[in-house]
C-alpha cells in the first residue's frame, strides 16, 4: 500500500518567468487593445500569415508581395535574408500599410548562423549549458545583423531511435539533459532584453513528440501515452516556456491520431491552460494543409477550422487562414475573438521585441561576423562535445613526435559536411577542417592524405591501394569516417546505420597493415560499429563539429585539450535493437547476465526450454555498444564516499547526496559527474533510472574534489495514473556515477 500526495498545481505549472515584464505588459495589452479596435479583417488574418518565397531575395521584389505587405496581409516572412530587401519590406509595412504594423524576419539559425557551432545533438554532448549559451548568444549577435528577429530553435525533441534524421537537430533522449539545454538555448537566443537589437525570438519545436516518430521514420505518427508525454517527450517544452521562450511550432506529426497543427489538447489544454503561454504557436511548413493527407480535414477550409478552433496562431507558407478564415468568422464557424486572441499574441511578441521602435534591426555585420572570438567559442564547443568511445593500450593522444600520420577517409578534408544539417548560412569556405589542422600541428610533410574514398556514401574501391600505400608507410592511420551532413537531418531517416559506403571495407583493408588505427566519426548520429570496431585500436564522436571542426579534433587528438563529451543518447549495437534508451522501464523478466544464453550457445537440436526466458536479444543480448552518459577520458576518475545528508526526506524537504571524485591519473581532465534515482515501487511502472542533476568537474592529476546534488521531493514527481503530477512515498535508490551504467549507489526513502 502506498499513498501519494499531490504536487500543489501551482508549482508546476504557474508561469513566473512573466514578472519582469508586468508594467510594460499592460502597456502593450493597452496598444494592442487599440490596434485591434482600428484593424479591419483583412489585416488580422494578414498577422497570421507568413511567407517565404526564395524569390524574394534575388533582385526587386515582385509588385505582387510589395502590394500583399502594403495591405496588410503578411504578418511574417522567413527566409529573406538580402538585407535591402528586408528593409524594404519592412519599410513598406512600416509606412505604406494601413497599421503600420512592422514584420517580423524569421530563419532558421539552428546551430549558428555563419560561425556554425556542432550539431545540436553534438551541443547536447557538451552537457554543458554554458557553452551551449554561448553558442546561442553568438548566433543571435550574427544573425541579427541580417534583421533576422525570430530563429525556428531550439528543437527538443526528445528521440530515442538514431534512425530518425533529426536526431541530429535534438537534444538527445533524456527529458532532464534536454530541459538543461532548452533553458540554455533561450536564455542565449533571446538575452536578458528581448527588445535588445541583438536578440532573437526563440521558438520551441516540434511541438509535440516528433521526435517519437514511428520506426524513425520523419513526419509518422505517434502513439504514445499521456503519461509517457508529459513525463518524457513534454518535459523540456514545458523548461522553454518557463524561460520565456517567445513562440513555439507545432510539429508534422500526429499524437494518437490528432495532427500537432489541429491539435486542441496539446495547442490549447496544455500549452494556454495549464502553463499559461502567452507567445505565439507557428505551424511547421505547410502542416495545416497537410492536415487534408493525415485524414483529419476534408479540404483546405476544414484545415483552417480545425487549426483555428486547435488555437493555431500563424501559419507557415500554406494559406488556409489567407483563404478561409474570414470565411469561416462570417458563417460564425470561428468566433472572431479567436482570431483577435491569434492576433493580439502574434503582436505581443514584435511589441516585446522592440519591433515597433526599433523596426530595422539590419546593421553592419563587418565586426560580428565570425569574429576570433565567435570562433574560439566554436572550437571550444567541438571540443567539448568530442566524445572519446574506444582508447585501446592509451593510445591517444598522440606523442607530436609521432613519425609520419596516414590520414584517410571521406571527412577528413570534406568542409562542408563538417558543418551538419541546417546551415542555411555557414559557408564551408569558412570551415577549417581536420587534414588542414593536422597539417598545422605537424607540418606539410609528416600527413599523407590519401582519403580511399571521395565521399561517405561512395561504394568505388578505386582510391584503396593508394591509401593503403599511405598506411604503410605511417606510424599511425587517422580515418575520417561519417555520414557526409545531407545523410541526417530532416527527411534523412537511415534503416541502416551503419558507416555508409565502402568504409567499413576500407576499414577492415586498412586494419591488415597493423598500424594503429584511430577512427574519428563526423556524423549526425550514432553510426552502429559492431563490424569494425574491433580493427580500431581509437574510436572518437565527433558529431558534425562545425567550422572549428578540425582545430577541435586536432586538439583533442594531440591531447592538448581532452576529450569534452559524454554521449546524449545510448549508442546502439544494431540498428535492430532500436528503440534502446537507458530510462525503460523493466520487464517482469528483466534480463541478467550470469544466466544470458547467447544464439551459438544454444545446443542443436534442443527441446524449447524456459530457462533464461528473459527481455533480450538472442543474436546481440541486451547491452547497448556505449550506455547514455558515457565517454572516456585521458585520465582515470575513481568515485568514493557516496553519502546522503538524509536517509529519510519528507515531501517539500530537499536533501544533499554527494561522493568524493578523485583524479587518479597521470593528466588533468574533465568529468562530467552525474545523479541518477530509480524509485523503486509507483502507481505506474517507473523507469529502472532517471537522470536528476549533472556537473562538470576540471581535476589536475592526484587532485580530489567532493561533489554534491541537492535532491528535493519535487523533484521525483512524475504523472500517476490519473494524469495527476504526484511524489509518492516509498525506497528510492541513487547513484552518482561517471554514466547511466555505472555508479556508486545508495537508497533512501521518501515519508509523507
Ligand atoms: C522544418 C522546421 C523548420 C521549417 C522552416 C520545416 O520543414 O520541420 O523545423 O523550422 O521547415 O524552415
Amino acid at each position: 500500500m502506498y499513498h501519494c500526495f499531490l504536487v500543489p498545481a501551482i508549482v508546476v505549472f504557474s508561469c513566473t518567468c512573466r514578472k519582469p515584464y508586468e508594467t510594460t505588459d499592460k502597456m502593450i495589452e493597452r496598444k494592442i487593445d487599440s490596434l485591434l479596435s482600428d484593424m479591419t479583417l483583412e489585416e488580422k488574418i494578414g498577422q497570421t500569415a507568413q511567407r517565404g518565397e526564395s524569390s524574394l531575395n534575388n533582385g526587386n521584389l515582385s509588385e505582387e508581395i510589395k502590394d500583399a505587405v502594403r495591405k496588410g496581409r503578411v504578418g511574417s516572412f522567413l527566409n529573406v535574408t538580402n538585407p535591402d530587401n528586408v528593409k524594404e519590406l519592412q519599410r513598406i509595412a512600416i509606412e505604406e500599410s494601413r497599421s503600420g504594423i512592422p514584420l517580423i524576419f524569421a530563419r532558421d539559425v539552428i546551430h549558428g548562423y555563419k560561425t556554425i557551432f556542432p550539431i545540436p545533438l553534438g551541443l547536447a554532448a557538451t552537457w554543458n549549458p554554458g557553452v551551449v549559451e554561448k553558442c546561442a548568444r553568438i548566433s543571435a549577435e550574427e544573425a541579427t545583423t541580417a534583421g533576422i528577429k525570430w530563429t525556428f530553435a531550439p528543437m527538443l525533441d526528445i528521440c530515442r531511435d538514431p534512425r530518425w534524421g533529426r536526431i541530429a537537430e535534438s537534444p538527445g533522449e533524456d527529458p532532464f539533459l534536454a530541459s538543461a539545454m532548452a533553458k540554455a538555448y533561450i536564455k542565449g537566443f533571446q538575452g536578458d532584453d528581448l527588445s535588445s537589437i541583438t536578440s532573437i525570438a526563440a521558438c520551441a519545436k516540434h511541438f509535440a513528440a516528433y521526435g517519437a516518430a514511428e520506426g524513425g521514420r520523419d513526419y509518422n505518427s505517434v502513439s504514445i501515452s499521456e503519461q509517457l508525454l508529459r513525463d518524457v517527450y513534454l518535459k523540456p517544452f514545458y523548461t522553454a516556456q518557463q524561460a520565456g521562450a517567445a513562440t513555439f511550432m507545432a510539429s508534422f506529426n500526429d499524437v494518437n491520431g490528432v495532427p500537432s497543427s489541429g491539435n486542441e489538447f496539446l495547442l490549447k489544454q496544455i500549452l494556454r491552460d495549464e502553463w499559461g503561454f502567452d507567445g505565439f504557436v507557428v505551424s511547421d511548413w505547410e502542416s495545416v494543409t497537410e492536415m487534408i493527407n493525415h485524414g483529419f480535414c476534408s479540404d483546405t477550409m476544414d484545415a483552417a477550422r480545425r487549426a483555428a478552433m486547435a488555437g493555431l496562431d500563424m501559419e507557415m507558407t500554406s494559406t488556409a487562414y489567407e483563404k478561409y478564415l474570414e470565411m469561416l468568422i462570417q458563417d460564425n464557424i470561428i468566433n472572431e475573438k479567436q482570431l483577435d486572441e491569434f492576433v493580439r499574441n502574434i503582436l505581443r511578441i514584435k511589441f516585446r521585441l522592440g519591433l515597433f521602435e526599433q523596426p530595422y534591426t539590419t546593421r553592419n555585420p563587418e565586426k560580428v561576423l565570425l569574429t576570433d572570438d565567435n570562433l574560439d567559442v566554436a572550437r571550444q564547443a567541438a571540443i567539448q562535445s568530442i566524445v572519446l568511445l574506444k582508447n585501446q593500450g592509451n593510445i591517444l593522444p598522440l606523442d607530436k613526435s609521432t613519425g609520419k600520420i596516414a590520414v584517410a577517409g571521406p571527412l577528413a578534408d570534406a568542409p562542408h559536411e563538417q558543418l551538419g544539417t541546417w546551415i542555411y548560412d555557414g559557408e564551408a569556405n569558412d570551415s577549417r577542417t581536420p587534414l588542414a589542422a593536422l597539417r598545422n600541428y605537424l607540418g606539410q610533410d609528416r600527413v599523407v592524405f590519401e582519403p580511399g574514398l571521395e565521399y561517405s556514401r561512395q561504394k568505388s574501391r578505386e582510391g584503396f591501394n593508394k591509401s593503403l600505400a599511405a598506411a604503410e608507410n605511417a606510424d599511425v592511420i587517422l580515418f575520417f569516417g561519417g555520414e557526409e551532413a545531407i545523410l541526417s537531418g530532416e527527411a534523412h531517416s537511415r534503416a541502416d546505420i551503419n558507416l555508409p559506403g565502402a568504409q567499413e571495407e576500407l576499414i577492415n583493408r586498412l586494419s591488415e597493415t597493423n598500424k594503429p588505427l584511430v577512427l574519428i566519426i563526423l556524423a549526425g548520429r550514432p553510426i552502429t560499429l559492431s563490424n569494425i570496431i574491433d580493427k580500431t585500436d581509437a574510436v572518437i564522436m565527433a558529431w558534425h563539429p562545425g567550422t572549428m571542426g578540425g582545430p577541435a579534433i586536432a586538439d583533442v587528438l594531440f591531447g592538448k585539450s581532452s576529450p569534452g563529451g559524454r554521449l546524449p543518447v545510448t549508442w546502439p549495437v544494431t540498428a535492430g535493437q532500436i528503440p534502446v534508451y537507458y530510462n525503460h522501464n523493466n520487464t517482469g523478466r528483466p534480463p541478467d547476465e550470469d544466466t544470458f544464453i547467447p544464439i551459438d550457445s544454444i545446443p542443436v537440436g534442443i527441446w524449447q526450454t524456459s530457462l533464461d526466458n528473459t527481455s533480450h536479444y538472442r543474436d546481440i543480448g541486451f547491452k547497448p555498444q556505449f550506455p547514455f552518459g558515457y565517454g572516456l577520458t585521458y585520465t582515470c576518475f575513481e568515485y568514493s564516499n557516496i553519502r546522503l545528508s538524509k536517509a529519510v526526506i519528507h515531501t517539500g524537504e530537499a536533501f544533499e547526496i554527494s561522493a568524493d571524485i578523485h583524479n587518479t591519473g597521470l593528466r588533468e581532465g574533465s568529468e562530467i559527474v552525474q545523479l541518477y534515482v530509480r524509485d523503486l515501487v509507483g502507481d505506474i511502472v517507473r523507469p529502472v533510472k532517471e537522470l536528476k542533476g549533472f556537473t562538470r568537474i576540471h581535476l589536475q592529476p592526484g587532485e580530489q574534489q567532493r561533489v554534491t546534488f541537492v535532491l528535493s521531493a519535487d523533484d521525483l514527481a512524475f504523472h500517476n495514473r490519473k494524469m495527476e503530477l504526484v511524489t509518492e512515498p516509498g525506497q528510492f535508490k541513487v547513484w552518482i556515477g561517471k554514466n547511466s551504467d555505472e555508479g556508486l549507489e545508495a537508497t533512501f526513502e521518501l515519508k509523507k
